[in-house]
């Protein structure tokens, strides 16, 4: 008997890290969705790897709600992999740009939040499935420059521990993978 495939939402889906997931999951046999606020770069990613493009902006709820609408009429989800993120520009806490720390708190933080809220209910919903949170070796581990970006990651790992308790009871597992330079 051959399992149906997963259905996979991969956000910032349309290039690095994202793009790479998703085509681990396509050569899975696994249906997947690119969910990218570019939406040119997700529909053409989509078309070479076999996926469906979802335009998205995580850290903006509209967009969210309606994402979430579009999955759920495409058969629900199994697997949510939050990667969409922004550094967003550098320099040390005294030197970097305030608009640098405000787009990637916007993404990072407000948009991992929104989509854990509208996601995790979702599968909660389900009773099944699970989040993989891309988070930064950063987050523990300072780097001159990047200390604003660090810190959204801390918090991303913060909002992994708190929605991986929450959700257990209604069987979704939620972790973070924490990367390093690639
Ligand atoms: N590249 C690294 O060295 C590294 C290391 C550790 C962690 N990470 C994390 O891995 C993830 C992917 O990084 P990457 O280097 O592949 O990034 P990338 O810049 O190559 O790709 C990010 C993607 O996210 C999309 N995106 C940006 N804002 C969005 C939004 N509001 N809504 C939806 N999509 C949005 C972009 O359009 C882009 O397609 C990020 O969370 C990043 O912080 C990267």
């Amino acid at each position: 008997m051959t399992a149906s495939p997963r259905r996979i939402l991969v956000t910032g889906g349309a290039s690095g890290l994202g793009r790479g997931i998703a085509t681990a999951f396509r050569s899975a046999g696994d249906e997947v969705f690119l969910g990218d606020v570019n939406a040119d770069a997700a529909a053409a990613v989509a078309a070479e790897i076999g996926a469906t493009a979802l335009p998205l902006d995580i850290a903006d709820e509209a967009s969210v709600l309606a994402a979430a609408d579009r999955v759920t009429a495409a058969g629900g989800l199994d697997v949510l992999v939050n990667n969409a993120g922004v550094v967003a520009g550098g320099g040390t806490l005294q030197e970097v740009p305030v608009d640098a720390v405000d787009a990637a708190l916007r993404v990072n933080v407000r948009g991992t939040f929104l989509m854990l809220r509208v996601f995790g209910a979702l599968l909660a919903a389900a009773g099944r499935g699970s989040i993989v949170n891309i988070s930064s070796i950063g987050a523990r581990q300072p780097t001159p420059g990047l200390g604003h970006y660090e810190a959204t990651k801390a918090a991303v790992d913060a909002l992994t521990r708190t929605a991986a308790i929450e959700l257990a009871t209604a069987g979704v597992r939620v972790n973070a993978v924490a990367p390093g330079p690639v």
